[in-house]
C-alpha cells in the first residue's frame, strides 16, 4: 500500500507570511523563532553544534556569500536556528545517577545557548528532581516529553503514555513548575488516538500550571509517523492559549515552515527529520525571511558538510578521552581503553546513520549508503564518502542534483 508520506505536499511560499523573527519563552529570547527538535540518538552536542554552525546567517548579507564555513564559531544572533534541545533523558535515570555519569547525558558547550533539556518519566518527584538537575547544569529551559510512542517508555507510563491521564499530568506540571525557576515547556502529541484527542485541554492545563510554552507534534500516538501531520490542531491550540505555541510535524523545506505559520499562526516552528537531511534548512528559512529567497546547496557543499560533521564526531570522541592513547597496562587504563573503543563504535554508528539520512535525495545515494553500511571503521566511511563525492564532482558541473526528499526516506523515530 502506498503510504501518504511517500507523497509529501508540494507547497509554494505564501507571499505575506514569514517565520517570526523571534519569540520569548519565559525570560529567554529565541531569535529566530525556529527550534531543532529533540531526536534521540541524533541531537547530541556534536549534531546540535553542527546544525547551529550550518545555520549561520548574517542578516542583510544577500545571497551571494555562499554557504557558511561550518567550522566557524557560532553566535546565537547569527544562527538561523534559534533554539536547540537535547535528546530526551530519563528522569528516573538522571535523579539516580552519580554526577559523573550525568555529565554524559547533560554535556553541552557554551556556544549552544539557548538550549533546552528534555526529560521524560511519570513520577512527579523524580521529574522535579531532574528538572532541578538540568537547571543547576545551566540549561536555559527544561522540557517535558509527552510524545514518545516507544513501548519501553510507555510501559513506564512515560512519553505519550501519560496522554491518557490528564490528572497525573497536572500533578507533574505543578511539581516541576514549583521546582525550577527557568522556563518550563512541554512537547506532546495530539493524544493517544483519534478517540482520545487531548491536545487543546492539555495546552490549557499547561498554561494554567504556569508552563511557558507548548510544542505539538501534530499526530496521535497511534499515528506513529504515518499520514500527514494535522496542522489544524496546532491552530486549535493557538486559539486556546496565550503562551507561545511551537508547531511541529512534516516541515521539510522553508516553504513548509512558512506554510505552517500561515495556516496555524504558531509562534515558532520546530524541525526534526529534515535537519540531518538538509542541515541548511534553518539558514534557508532565515534567508527567505530576510531576502525572499534562499541558497540551494551544491554537491560540493554537501561534501564539505558531511566531512565536517564526521570530523566533529571523531574530534568529540577523542577530546573525551585525551589521556588514553598510550598502551593500556593497568586495570584503569584498560577500562579507559574499552570506553574509548565504545565511544568510537558509537561515533561510527552515528556516521552511518547520518550518511544514510544525508544522502537520501542525492542522485546515486543508494550506492554510497551501501558502501557506508559495509565500512568497518571511520576511515573506511570517510573513504567511501570521498570517493563518491569526488567522483560525482568530476562528472558534473557541481550544481545541486538533489532528488525529491521524502519523509519516508528520513525514517521514523521516537518522540
Ligand atoms: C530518530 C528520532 C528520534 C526522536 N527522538 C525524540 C525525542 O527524544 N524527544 C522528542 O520529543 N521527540 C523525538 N522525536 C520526534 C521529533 O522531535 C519530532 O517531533 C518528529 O520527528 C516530527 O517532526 P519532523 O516531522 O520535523 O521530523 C524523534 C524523532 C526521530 C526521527
Amino acid at each position: 500500500m502506498q503510504k501518504q508520506w511517500d507523497n509529501p505536499i508540494t507547497r509554494t511560499m505564501p507571499a505575506h507570511t514569514r517565520v517570526p523573527a523571534e519569540v520569548t519563552i519565559g525570560n529567554v529570547r529565541i531569535a529566530p523563532a525556529t527550534v531543532l527538535a529533540p531526536m534521540a540518538g541524533v541531537t547530541d552536542t556534536v549534531f546540535r553544534r553542527f546544525i547551529k554552525n550550518a545555520s549561520l546567517f548574517t542578516e542583510g548579507s544577500g545571497l551571494t556569500d555562499g554557504l557558511p564555513d561550518v567550522d566557524q564559531e557560532t553566535s546565537n544572533q547569527r544562527s538561523g536556528c534559534g533554539l536547540i534541545m537535547t535528546e530526551f533523558t530519563s528522569a528516573d535515570g538522571l535523579s539516580r545517577m552519580r554526577a559523573v555519569k550525568r555529565k554524559r547525558y547533560l554535556t553541552y558547550y557554551d556556544d549552544e545557548h539557548p538550549i533546552s533539556a528534555q526529560i521524560f518519566g511519570s513520577n512527579p518527584e523524580t521529574l522535579a528532581d531532574s528538572a532541578r538537575i538540568c537547571q543547576d547544569a545551566g540549561f536555559d529551559m527544561v522540557d517535558l516529553n509527552l510524545g514518545c510512542p516507544a513501548k519501553r517508555v510507555i510501559s513506564c507510563n512515560g512519553g505519550s503514555g501519560l496522554l491518557r491521564d490528564l490528572p497525573q499530568i497536572e500533578v507533574i506540571f505543578k511539581r516541576v513548575r514549583a521546582a525550577v525557576a527557568i522556563p518550563f515547556t512541554v512537547k506532546f502529541r495530539m493524544g493517544w488516538n483519534d478517540k482520545n484527542i487531548v491536545c487543546v485541554p492539555l495546552a490549557k492545563l499547561a498554561e494554567d500550571c504556569g508552563l511557558n510554552a507548548v510544542a505539538l507534534h501534530a499526530r496521535t500516538r497511534e499515528d506513529g509517523y504515518s499520514g500527514n501531520a494535522r496542522w489544524q490542531y496546532i491552530a486549535a491550540i493557538k486559539d486556546a492559549v496565550k503562551i507561545p505555541v511551537i508547531g511541529n510535524g512534516d516541515i521539510l523545506t522553508p516553504e513548509d515552515a512558512v506554510a505552517m505559520v500561515a495556516e496555524t499562526r504558531c509562534d515558532a516552528v520546530m524541525i526534526g527529520r529534515a535537519a540531518p537531511a538538509n542541515p541548511w534548512i534553518f539558514r534557508q528559512i532565515a534567508q527567505y525571511t530576510a531576502n525572499g529567497d534562499y541558497d540551494r546547496p551544491t554537491e560540493m557543499d554537501r561534501y564539505r558538510m558531511i566531512r565536517t560533521y564526521f570530523g566533529m564526531l571523531v574530534g568529540e570522541t577523542e577530546s573525551e578521552h585525551p589521556e588514553i592513547y598510550g598502551p593500556a597496562e593497568t586495570d584503569a587504563e584498560k577500562k579507559q581503553k574499552r570506553n574509548r573503543e565504545s565511544a568510537h563504535r558509537e561515533a561510527i554508528g552515528k556516521m552511518k546513520q547520518f550518511a544514510s539520512w544525508f544522502t537520501h535525495g542525492v542522485v546515486g545515494g543508494a550506492t554510497l549508503r551501501k558502501q557506508i553500511f559495509e565500512a568497518k571503521n571511520g576511515d573506511a566511511v570517510l573513504d567511501a564518502v570521498e570517493r563518491f563525492f569526488v567522483g560525482k564532482m568530476e562528472h558534473s558541473d557541481e550544481e545541486s542534483v538533489i532528488e525529491e526528499m521524502t519523509l519516508e526516506a528520513l525514517g521514523q523515530g521516537c518522540d
